[in-house]
């Protein structure tokens, strides 16, 4: 696949050096394994004020962002992106959208470009979505006060499972979700800190009793933290004998 492409329409491009300068997404996008490119509505205005607001139709608080120059900064992103023979899937970031999950990250993954749109105050207009194939995505049931931050979640989530972009090969198939269970427990030298010891079995070299003891881990803390993440999951005949023995109390 090509390096993903991304864009993002956003009144605030600034706010993104906390992703694009920063750890695993600055160095992945220093080595151009993807590309983040920024698109201001506010260059997309006729007026001399550079408006993107209004107040709402039928009165209310707060402001609504204005069609033409969302819309107009969309198509020129898109218009890039088809000339680079590139077909992005336009994501709207709102708490109206899809939850935000490992299995959408993963979806979202396999698109070689998204724009990303980034609102601000109550909304944006509605005719928007006539007008393109928005998805909305939340990354949560929480409202911030734009769609920044969320972009920033999902393009940080999406950038560190890019291949190349963790220092450690298999780092990212790892993590806490990426096999659908929470994360193991980890140690690092001293071996002893404050009379707490590094649990023997890490250190006794045996690769096999390793893994088993950071599966058993693993399945331990998701049944305590996440069950409902072990109900939806088919498990396999290993899954199935370790979790049957921190059913019947043996660790
Ligand atoms: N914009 C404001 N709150 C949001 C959320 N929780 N998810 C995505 N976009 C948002």
């Amino acid at each position: 696949m090509k390096a993903p492409s991304y864009h993002v329409v956003t009144l605030f491009p600034e706010m993104f050096a906390a992703l694009t300068g920063y750890g695993v997404s600055g160095r992945a996008v220093r080595k151009q394994l993807c590309s983040v490119k920024f698109w201001d509505p506010r260059d997309f205005t006729q007026d001399n004020y550079r408006t993107v607001d209004d107040r709402p139709f039928g009165g209310g608080p707060g402001m609504v962002m204005l069609a033409e120059p969302l819309d107009l900064a969309l198509t020129a992103a898109k218009t890039v992106l088809r000339r680079e023979g590139r077909v992005p899937r336009l994501i709207y970031l709102s708490p109206q959208g899809r939850r935000l999950d490992q299995a959408l990250v993963e979806e979202l993954g396999t698109a070689e470009a998204l724009v990303l749109l980034a609102g601000r105050y109550e909304g944006i207009d509605e005719r928007l979505f006539e007008r393109h194939t928005l998805e909305e995505v939340s990354i949560g049931d929480y409202v911030l006060s734009g769609g920044e931050l969320p972009a920033m979640v999902l393009l940080d989530a999406l950038i560190r499972r890019i291949h190349g972009a963790l220092g450690h090969a298999d780092s990212a198939a790892e993590d806490s979700f990426a096999d659908g269970l929470l994360d193991c427990p980890h140690y690092t030298r001293p071996e002893d800190y404050l009379g707490r010891r590094v649990p023997e079995v890490l250190r006794a070299g045996d690769h096999g009793e390793v893994a088993r003891w950071r599966l058993r881990q693993a399945l331990r803390r998701t049944r305590e933290r996440r069950p409902e993440l072990l109900a939806g999951r088919v498990l396999s005949g290993q899954e199935k004998v370790l979790l049957d023995e921190l059913e019947h109390g043996s660790s």
